[in-house]
């Protein structure tokens, strides 16, 4: 179902006492208020559990970064997505271009993640974007596409249903450089448009698709007032209490 959704993802930030530090701050802030969109949290994986036992996952809902394309045994350093459901997660960040870039995930190795991440009932956060000079030549849309059609495009359309989109620009990603938001709302309207060429209007009128790029307090408010953005994926931001939970407020 489609929503409004602010996610956080730490990336490799905090220690464990100070991310449960945050998430406890986060936590308190958002008792006895209610938001207008949902809202996640992206912790490293060694968080999760704690963080799950220590917030109110009604409210708050819990996210990987990342789980591993194979489903258990001899995998050294490897999280499995059974694992991560277990700690009371419900997400997964996939794809993500930090991942793709600096740890060759390609589409293959995404798309046993996301099969996975599917048969243990978390809720992948696919993420696409290109990178500056793929923008540079204009060329945006159709790499764009090419990723979704490499991955999520051959998932069949009820697995299809239960994820959420980020669109990520590489070139906005901890820059400080948004994508404007007219580019941002014409490559969400781009993607909600092939996803209806896909899977049929019903189906992109119900994806959530969300933007990241230097998403903050200042900026998101009219990001999302755009028609097809559904919410942030937020990096850098998210790690202070105050301004992630102004950017929740730009809903
Ligand atoms: P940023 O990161 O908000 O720090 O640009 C976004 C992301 O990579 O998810």
């Amino acid at each position: 179902m489609r929503k409004n959704i602010v996610a956080g993802n730490w990336k490799m930030n905090k220690t464990l006492q100070e991310g449960m530090a945050l998430a406890t701050e986060l936590n308190e802030t958002l008792a006895g208020y209610t938001p207008n969109c949902d809202v996640v949290i992206g912790t490293p994986f060694i968080h999760l559990a704690s963080v799950a036992a220590a917030i109110d996952k009604k409210k708050i809902g819990i996210a990987a970064q990342n789980c591993a394309n194979k489903e258990k045994g001899a995998y050294t350093g490897e999280v499995s997505a059974e694992m991560v459901k277990s700690t009371g997660a419900a997400y997964v960040i996939l794809g993500h271009s930090e991942r793709r870039e600096y740890y060759n995930e390609t589409s293959e190795i995404l798309n046993d993640k996301l099969a996975l991440a599917l048969a243990n009932g978390l809720t992948p956060i696919y993420c696409c974007g290109e990178a500056l000079e793929v923008r540079n030549a204009n060329g945006q849309n159709a790499f764009v596409q090419k990723q979704l059609e490499e991955t999520i495009f051959k998932l069949s359309v009820d697995d299809f249903k239960k994820l959420v989109l980020a669109y990520e620009p590489i070139w906005a990603i901890g820059t400080g450089v948004t994508a404007s938001t007219e580019q941002a709302q014409e490559m969400l309207a781009f993607i909600r448009s092939i996803i209806a060429g896909k899977f049929g209007q019903e189906v992109a009128d119900e994806t959530s698709i969300l933007y990241g790029g230097s998403c903050n307090a200042k900026n998101a408010p009219e990001l999302f007032a755009q028609p097809d953005i559904d919410g942030g994926l937020i990096g850098g931001a998210s790690l202070k209490v105050a301004d992630f939970k102004a950017i929740i407020d730009a809903f």
